[in-house]
């Protein structure tokens, strides 16, 4: 039982109110030295017939020698509990300690699968920064599901189907070339030359536009060697984009894209039809959404092609038969708001009730505060550019602050990531975010640099400690303020993170790491952790460790690596 839960139990038993009821009475005391929890003792005036300070008096006398609890004070009409910190604080240092990475962990998910389609990728394209979002979170939330017991699926549905790769096809046969293509830097980069080139070509050749569309056509028809250049394009685009996921530590289960859908979706056009859910207007055929305040769901265009809901739809079904999920996510810009109501509302119209267990974990946009990348024709920020940059200019830094650091390089790898992807897990996902380096650099504001200085400090101490005994620690020196506020924002991780997952929303996660950090640095400065008593010493670096291990749990399951040193 919880302190909070004893103390309601014995007070309903005095007073003959419901105990459940009592808990949900506590308040916090206006100031810490007015105790940790307070008891509104007016709620009791009417059953127990008194005047509410002496209700108060009364209890305090009640509460007197009280296990957990130092004293309980009146205080008007309210009764104020000093909780004995020491004893809290034993409590959390042993339980982070003894989980270590897997402080917060559950079964609550039993094994069950989430499905999370993130990242999702277009080919014959860079990979550029406005996909960060929906990389960052997708892989934050696959490690927070994984955390609580479930198993993610992470999938990259990969835009890989539609008439411009008949463009593209056309491009790179009448301009382009394999080994400048294969041999080039950034392959993609050389493809969008190549389809950009297309698009002035055609302009005054409309010829090409005909071509363009035989060409998506012998895509369409399996044509070997169209096919054959398609699957190319494909790879390089993987490949180059795996660069840019091994600098971030992301992986993914499949790259099944809209085209594997291709061979799958006419039995659902079928099911669709029979089912009497769609409709024929003006040859396209549609699900009539007006009854749902909707515009209709496109389904097939008047020349019989599919389009990106049908391939959703198809998609849907083939993840719920193929991994029975218990979740099915989404993680794209609200861009796609209806989308994404459209095609749920498709499949609970065809019946399925797990159309309800289908998620879209939408977000806001992202743009840069200094122009640096911008300058590029097409206003495109290239990710990979980005990170690059990052890295050079944490290297840059470090190389000042930490000449002698060993794996300079890896460190600084660790800290230029970390601070590229903070932004947009530090805040609601739905709100805009701004890009800043000075920002995103800073060591001393709330960034993913900091927090990993902060879990470099505490291997630091650790380090120069040379052994710890936590047996022979003294607890009864953590009861002070700095430190009770270290273990109380350590003791709040596990509920983060179970709600990180419930709202889908890592930055709950990401802030609570920012207080235990911020906790440390104040118990930091505010005690001596190498002190002579042996107790004392013992006590400090045991809290010292479990912030480290606190904060180096929160930061993976952000996407965020902790370097020992920095
Ligand atoms: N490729 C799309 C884009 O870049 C995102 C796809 C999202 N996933 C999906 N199943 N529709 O905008």
């Amino acid at each position: 039982m919880s302190i909070k839960e004893r103390i309601a139990a014995k007070v309903g038993e005095l007073s003959g109110v419901d105990a459940a009821e009592i808990e949900g009475w506590f308040e916090v005391p206006p100031t810490p030295d007015k105790g940790d929890i307070a008891l509104p003792c007016f709620k009791l005036a009417r059953s127990l017939r008194k005047a509410p300070p002496m209700i108060a008096a009364e209890l305090a006398e009640a509460f007197a020698g009280y296990e957990g609890i130092v004293r309980a004070e009146p205080a008007g009409g309210y009764l104020n509990f000093f909780l004995d910190r020491s004893d809290e604080a034993r409590k959390v240092v042993l339980e982070v300690i003894n989980s270590g990475e897997s402080y917060g962990c559950s079964d609550e998910g039993e094994g069950r699968n989430v499905c999370i389609d993130f990242s999702s990728i277009n080919i014959c394209k860079p990979f550029g920064i406005h996909h960060i979002t929906t990389t960052v979170l997708g892989h934050s939330l696959s490690r927070i599901f994984r955390h609580l017991g479930y198993s993610p699926v992470r999938i990259n549905h990969l835009g890989d189907w539609g008439t411009q790769f008949g463009k593209m096809l056309v491009a790179y046969k009448k301009w382009g070339d394999r080994e400048t293509i294969e041999n080039a830097a950034s392959p993609t980069r050389e493809l969008v030359a190549l389809y950009v080139k297309y698009h002035q070509e055609a302009e005054t050749d409309p010829s090409l536009d005909d071509e363009a569309r035989a060409a998506f056509r012998s895509i369409e028809l399996h044509d070997p060697e169209n096919w054959e250049l398609y699957q190319w394009f494909k790879e390089l685009t993987i490949r180059e984009a795996e660069r840019v996921y091994k600098l971030l530590g992301v992986e993914f289960d499949s790259y099944n894209g809209e085209a594997f859908y291709e061979d799958k979706m006419p039995a659902v056009i079928d099911e669709l039809r029979e089912k009497g859910v769609t409709t024929v207007d003006n040859g396209m055929t549609i699900v009539d959404l007006s009854a749902y305040d909707m515009p209709p769901c496109l389904i097939l265009k008047s020349n019989g092609g599919t389009i990106y809901p049908t391939r959703d739809i198809t998609a849907a079904i083939y993840r719920k038969n193929t991994y029975d999920f218990y979740k099915n996510l989404y993680v794209v810009a609200y861009q796609q708001n209806l989308h994404f109501r459209q095609v749920f509302k498709t499949l609970e119209l065809m019946g399925y009730d797990w159309a309800k267990d289908c998620v879209h974990v939408n977000f806001g946009m992202i743009s840069m505060a200094d122009m640096t990348f911008s300058t590029r024709k097409g206003n495109a920020i290239y990710l990979e550019d980005v990170l690059m940059k990052a890295i050079e200019k944490t290297k840059a830094i470090m190389t000042e602050k930490s000449p002698d650091l060993p794996d300079m390089d890896e460190v600084a790898r660790q800290v230029g990531v970390g601070a590229v992807v903070w932004g947009p897990l530090y805040s609601s996902r739905i709100k805009d975010f701004t890009f800043s380096w000075d920002k995103a650099l800073n060591f001393e504001g709330e960034t993913a640099p900091y927090a990993q200085y902060t879990h470099a400090r505490c291997c630091s101490v650790l380090r120069k400690a040379e052994g710890y005994d936590i047996e022979k620690a003294d607890w009864s020196c953590l009861d002070n303020e700095s430190c009770s506020a270290l273990v109380k924002a350590m003791k709040a991780l596990p509920e983060s993170i179970r709600l990180a997952a419930d709202k889908y929303e890592p930055y709950l996660i990401s802030r609570n790491v920012i207080e235990i950090c911020s906790a440390f640095n104040k118990f930091y400065f505010e005690n001596r952790i190498m002190d002579e008593d042996e107790g004392v010493r013992n006590a400090r670096l045991a809290l010292t460790l479990a912030a480290k291990t606190a904060i180096k749990t929160g930061l993976y399951l952000v996407g965020i690596e902790a370097p020992e040193r920095m």
